[in-house]
């Protein structure tokens, strides 16, 4: 042990200056040896203290534990304290740093976590709506903006990408992540991971990115928050690690674990989890944060006694930092005096931590996010106008029937009507970060902008959603039985050329803790969209949706349909952009609409069973009250034009697991207007030692197309794209036969096969 000093005395003179006052420099390069230049100069207690993490608000998440704000203040002076979120503002980063930097022995800059989720104050649409954009450098690019709002801020950690497979539209935090799939959510998070930490962390309008919710939180049981999970290992590898595996191999900073039980072991003290597979098997070396009290939650989960026991099975497990959950600071000490637990769990959790501050670059200068000039540099206008860009690119079209859209110019009268049509807060969506409330661009006001003088717009409302108050924590009570606006509603829909009717969710309606029983358009909506269809035909119905809703009754009888989602700051103006063909709408499903709330959890890529088809008897696997099939499925989307795929042409039958082979497919824009189409490749292993998905995505495109043009489109099938979790717990590929598919959704496709010797 000396002889480490000594050496670490050669290279960080200034180190062992005085313990007392260590100034710690990064000037040496190796990470690694500053990390162990610095934990060798702690104590137990400063070590413990890297491992807590304080909120600056109580109001924000999770429930209080009164007002402590007096001892944290000390504890932050004592350098007993390693991060803190929802300390919001320049000054208030500062003050903080502060009282870390000018009081503590050890002086260990804090980080300062937030949830950045889809924007800091230039809001891009909810997870879940971009990725219906499936445009990953447009997603880079909102992480990197969203960055730089908030690094401009004080904050230096973002609690994003959540990137859980949702597969179940009841649950409020669908709104959240990328959907239902492993391979398009596994490219959502590198492409996340690269936008918030750029090439390199230390830049200071990078941020650390956060990998959530490790793991399995999306499959809570009956899509009710919090529940507990059963899946299995074949689904835990094959469906929900893999974005996770993609965000560590893409160099995220931080993990976060879950709240949830899984199969009997909460996530939090999952030791598996932690410590085999991801620091493990993926030799990850950033740290992982709990979730807000999941340590100490694991009373309640009936896991842990008390605190201290909550304490000691999580940092066996492999949790580094504890939120806000109070377990860590009073436990952990005590538990290595007693010998409970090995110094060194503590010891490898504070290195991961320093780790990753000393590549923020915050032992160079802890104030790095503490420019007062930053936000007022930043370039608001040009994130509006990417707001808008993607905002327009994620928009889905569900159906167009007679060409109802995009507007004609002879449209003269339009009546705008709907709960949300003038609504300028459902856009902001939840999870909204320091968005303003109210302060999004509504479809009323998009449409406005949008037409010339000579088209007269009339708005009425018709209903209202009846939600009750909005906020973060209150739960939203919908409830109105209130018809009095239908009057107004149709009267407007008789006088107009063509109705723009508004409906769908408050932006509180889904997030966390706001799961539903019900998924269809709530309060009198549906009603209304009876009556105004029964005044007229003409009706485009934008939804606004954080999960997918039930809407087949529109699905019947409504002519158009756009899936707007909650696009962020300048939605209206996107909306519009579409409604009258600025944009070609190109977005695709990311998730399945199903006909009903009880085939929920519904996906495309579900397993065979023994009982696929068999119409004529009733015994098999399906509902004898519904399709079985989605309403939309999944990669679903139209276009103002239309495309036909040719033929897959295979560079050959046969592939060796070292080899490749290349599929190669035409596509042509057979209509009169340029397009995008997403070009999805998918694939099925048909036999295996584990059963297998009837149909997988892997890989996709996105073709520009003038009208009459014809693109053809290249997949190279690497062995890597035919790996899964098999029967012996190995990560391999298995010989035997393969289907190729290609189309613009899951569901129309073109095929062929090879062989995989
Ligand atoms: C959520 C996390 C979030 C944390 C901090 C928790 O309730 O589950 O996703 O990052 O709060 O706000």
């Amino acid at each position: 042990m000396k002889k480490r000093i000594l050496f670490l005395a050669c290279l960080f003179p200034a180190l062992t200056a005085t313990a007392q006052d260590a100034e710690i420099k990064s000037s040496v390069k190796n990470v690694e040896a500053k990390v162990d230049s610095v934990l060798s100069l702690m104590t137990l207690e400063e070590k413990v203290g890297q491992m807590v993490q304080y909120s600056g608000t109580w109001d924000l998440t999770g429930p209080a534990t009164g007002d402590q704000n007096q001892y944290r203040k000390e504890q932050l002076k004592k350098g007993l304290v390693g991060s803190m979120l929802n300390v919001l503002s320049v000054d208030a980063t500062r003050e903080a740093q502060k009282l870390v930097m000018e009081n503590s022995r050890i002086k260990i800059p804090l980080m300062f976590g937030y949830d950045v989720i889809h924007g800091y104050k230039t809001m891009f649409p909810v997870p879940l709506g971009e990725t219906a954009s499936w445009d990953l450098e447009a997603m880079e690019e909102t992480a990197r903006i969203s960055a730089l709002e908030a690094a401009a801020d004080g904050v230096n950690w973002t609690f994003a990408p959540m990137i859980d497979i949702s597969r179940d539209a009841r649950w409020g935090r669908i709104m959240e992540g990328a959907g239902e799939d492993p391979f398009l959510t596994s490219r959502v998070a590198e492409a996340k991971v690269r936008g918030y930490q750029g090439d390199d962390l230390s830049n200071p309008a990078s941020i650390a990115a956060t990998a959530k919710h490790f793991a399995g939180y999306g499959f809570a049981e009956a899509g009710r928050d919090y529940n507990t999970v059963h899946v299995g290992e074949n689904e835990l590898h094959n469906t929900i690690l893999p974005p996770f595996k993609a965000a560590a191999n893409a160099g995220v900073a931080t993990f976060m674990n879950s709240f949830n039980d899984l199969d009997g072991t909460p996530a939090t003290g999952h030791r598996i989890l932690q410590r085999e597979i991801l620091k493990g098997n993926w030799d990850w070396d950033g740290f992982i944060v709990s979730d807000w009290a999941s340590i100490a939650e694991m009373r309640d989960h009936g896991f842990a006694e008390d605190l201290t026991h909550a304490a000691e099975i999580a940092v066996k497990a492999g949790s580094d930092m504890d939120m806000e959950g109070g377990a860590y600071e009073t436990g952990l000490v005590e538990l290595v005096e007693e010998g409970k637990v090995d110094e060194e769990l503590i010891n490898e959790a504070v290195r991961r931590i320093l780790r990753v501050k000393f590549k923020l670059g915050l032992f160079e200068n802890p104030y790095r996010y503490s420019d007062p000039q930053a936000m007022a540099r930043i370039d608001r206008a040009a994130h509006r106008a990417v707001a808008r860009d993607v905002a327009k690119k994620s928009i889905v079209l569900l159906k167009n029937e007679k060409n109802l859209l995009p507007l004609s110019s002879s449209v003269r009268n339009i009546a705008v009507i709907g709960p949300l049509a003038d609504d300028k807060n459902t856009p902001i969506g939840n999870w909204r970060a320091q968005g303003e409330a109210n302060s999004a661009v509504s479809i009323l006001e998009g449409v406005k902008n949008a037409v010339g003088k000579d088209v007269k717009v009339t708005y009425a409302k018709g209903a209202d959603l009846g939600v009750g108050e909005r906020s973060f924590l209150k739960p939203l009570k919908i409830n109105t039985t209130d018809r009095s606006g239908f009057k107004a509603a149709v009267d407007a829909a008789k006088k107009a050329d063509l109705v723009i009717l508004a409906l769908g969710e408050d932006a509180f309606q889904s997030g966390e803790g706001r799961s539903q029983v019900n998924i269809g358009l709530a309060g009198v909506q549906k009603d209304l969209m009876k009556e105004v269809f029964a005044a007229n035909k003409n009706v485009v119905l934008v939804l606004q949706n954080g999960r997918p809703l039930e809407i087949s009754w529109a699905s019947e009888n409504i002519p158009a349909i756009l899936v707007a989602w909650q696009l962020g700051t300048e939605s209206g103006n996107a909306i519009a952009d579409v409604l009258f063909g600025k944009y070609n709408p190109s977005g695709k499903l990311p998730v399945s609409f199903p006909r009903a709330v009880g085939q929920e959890p519904l996906y495309y890529n579900q397993k065979m069973t023994g009982r696929p088809t068999n119409p004529t008897d009733v015994t098999y696997s399906a509902y004898t009250d519904e399709e079985k099939t989605a309403l939309y499925p999944f990669g679903y989307g139209l276009s103002y034009t239309t495309f036909k795929f040719g033929d897959l042409k295979l560079s050959s039958n046969e592939m060796t697991q070292q080899g490749s082979i290349e599929v190669t497919v035409p596509v042509t824009n057979t209509g009169n207007k340029a397009g995008k189409e997403v070009v999805q490749l998918y694939l099925r292993d048909l036999v295996a030692s584990t059963t297998r998905p009837v149909i997988e995505l892997k890989g996709f495109e996105l073709v520009e197309l003038q009208p009459g043009e014809t693109k053809e489109v290249t997949f190279e099938i690497t062995n890597e794209l035919l790996e899964f979790y098999n029967a012996d717990k190995k990560w391999t590929s298995e010989p035997g036969e393969f289907q190729v598919m290609v189309g613009g959704n899951s569901v129309d496709l073109k095929k062929n096969s090879f062989e995989l010797n």
